[in-house]
């Protein structure tokens, strides 16, 4: 939950020098921030900060921000604006902006928002204890948003939540550039961690309770290092003692072949579940986002999958409203949908960022069109999410436990290796339990039965 600013009457304006300094984050965008939040906390934590979950006693707030789409930005641009106040009330804050945003939009966040004290693109997190140390002195704005070739915190080991999966980063950047996306922009240049390094992450997360490990990455399955592509790497941490699940995200289409899927089908550890963002179904479209794959291709990636991992949940990621795109390109993507039938979808409407190629195009789709397609996939899904998820009643699942239920603390919330969630109520279970549960309904996404 957000605090509201505004309402602020008396901050705490200490300066004493004996008082623990604390630190707040707050995260947008998708896991590969989560990460890096994480990273981010544990840099600040060896520097001698604690973590608060509230503003109006932090020494230090950082903002890791994405620009993937508009809203994304304007989300932060009025959370930056709501702590102007409590920046005047409380001049000894540090107010810093991370990640995306930072790398994108560093000249005109200082332009409009001179109070905001440090901006540090992704690659440049090492510098943290340094601007903490010498933040007494810190008169001017502190800005790094240089990419580099080789960053990729290794052995920098993440300050993780407790819980059960563990997120470990293993390739950064992109080199794909679609033409829609500014994430090659913020994040620079693929580069990958070593195997060695990744297996050393995932033994501790082992160590400290956790069971399943999800491996993250712009583009994961291009991960390429001298020991191993990514077949070798999810073949060796299938074998880490301990490992009971992997997960990963996000692949690329072009990038999933035999070997990949024969290692995938070849363990159980290994989820029954991938994600491949489709984006459009139609060529003329994925031809003009650059997305190196045709429907036809696509659609025969989908049957290979399902060829060696017959159970396998497939989800993905739409676009509507990309430039130029018209009601038969559209109906090529609604086509795709209905064959593949994705288990689950994100889905979103084309939103031009500047800097891309997509943007420059002169044949831009109009707002009520965009979003009269957004209503016509997120209603199909709908439609086969719940034809897929009725065919599960009376079969039984096999659910890892991982939390309180929404709705009730008297009922447990997991996923089944699918990725799909389960709910069902409690008897002596505890969370990190492998249960067999039984289905009986559906609704929505999720999945409702009870213990056998
Ligand atoms: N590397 C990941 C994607 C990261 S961005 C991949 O290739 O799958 C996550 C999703 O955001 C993308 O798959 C795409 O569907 C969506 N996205 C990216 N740029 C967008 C834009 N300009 N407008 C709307 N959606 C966008
Ligand atoms: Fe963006 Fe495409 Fe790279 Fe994914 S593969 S991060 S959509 S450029
Ligand atoms: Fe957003 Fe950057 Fe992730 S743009 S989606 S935070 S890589």
């Amino acid at each position: 939950m957000l605090q509201n600013i505004e309402n602020l009457e008396n901050p705490s304006n200490s300066n004493d020098s004996n008082r623990v300094l604390k630190y707040h984050v707050e995260t947008y965008g998708c896991q590969m921030n989560v990460y890096d939040s994480e990273i981010v906390s544990s840099m600040l934590e060896k520097s001698g900060y604690v973590k608060t979950e509230d503003i109006f006693s932090a020494d230090a707030i950082f903002l890791n921000t994405c620009s993937v789409r508009e809203k994304a930005e304007e989300t932060v641009h009025n959370r930056l604006i709501n702590f102007k106040g409590l920046k005047r009330r409380k001049p000894h804050l540090l107010l810093g902006v991370l990640g995306c945003m930072a790398q994108n939009l560093k000249d005109s966040i200082l332009e409009s928002k001179p109070y905001v004290d440090v901006i540090l693109g992704p690659d440049s997190y090492r510098r943290l204890p340094e601007i903490i140390k010498s933040r007494e002195r810190l008169e001017d704005h502190f800005v790094d948003t240089k990419l580099s070739k080789f960053e990729v915190y290794e052995n920098m080991f993440p300050s993780r939540k407790e819980g059960v999966n563990a997120w470990i980063s293993i390739m950064r950047g992109c080199d794909k550039f679609c033409t829609f996306c500014i994430v090659p922009f913020t994040r620079g240049r693929e580069r990958s961690r070593s195997i060695q390094s990744i297996l050393d992450e995932a033994r501790n997360a082992v160590e400290q309770g956790f069971l399943e490990i999800t491996l993250l990455g712009q583009n994961v399955n291009s991960f390429n290092s001298p020991e191993g592509k990514f077949p070798e790497l999810l073949d060796q941490l299938a074998r880490v003692e301990g490992v009971k699940r992997i997960r990963y995200t996000s692949p690329h289409p072009q990038d999933i072949n035999d070997d990949l899927l024969q290692v995938m089908s070849s363990h159980d550890n290994i989820c029954n579940y991938i994600h491949l963002p489709l984006q459009s179904g139609s060529d003329r479209i994925l031809s003009r986002m650059n997305r190196t794959y045709t429907k036809k291709e696509f659609l025969e990636l989908a049957e290979k999958i399902r060829f060696y991992m017959p159970d396998c949940s497939i989800s993905t990621d739409i676009i509507v409203g990309f430039p130029g795109e018209s009601d038969s390109d559209f109906q090529d993507t609604l086509d795709v949908m209905s064959i593949v039938k994705f288990n689950s979808s994100y889905k979103f409407k084309y939103s031009s960022r500047p800097g891309t190629k997509a943007a420059e195009f002169s044949d831009h789709i109009e707002e009520d069109i965009k979003q009269k397609r957004l209503d016509e996939v997120i209603e199909l899904q709908k439609k086969i999410t719940l034809d897929i998820n009725s065919t599960y009643s009376n079969r039984v699942v096999k659910v890892l436990i991982e939390k309180n239920s929404k709705k009730s603390d008297s009922q447990w919330s997991g996923r089944t290796d699918g990725n799909t969630w389960v709910v069902f109520d409690k008897q002596n279970e505890s969370i990190k339990d492998f249960v067999d549960v039984k289905i009986s309904g559906t609704k929505g996404v999720t999945l409702f039965g009870e213990i056998v």
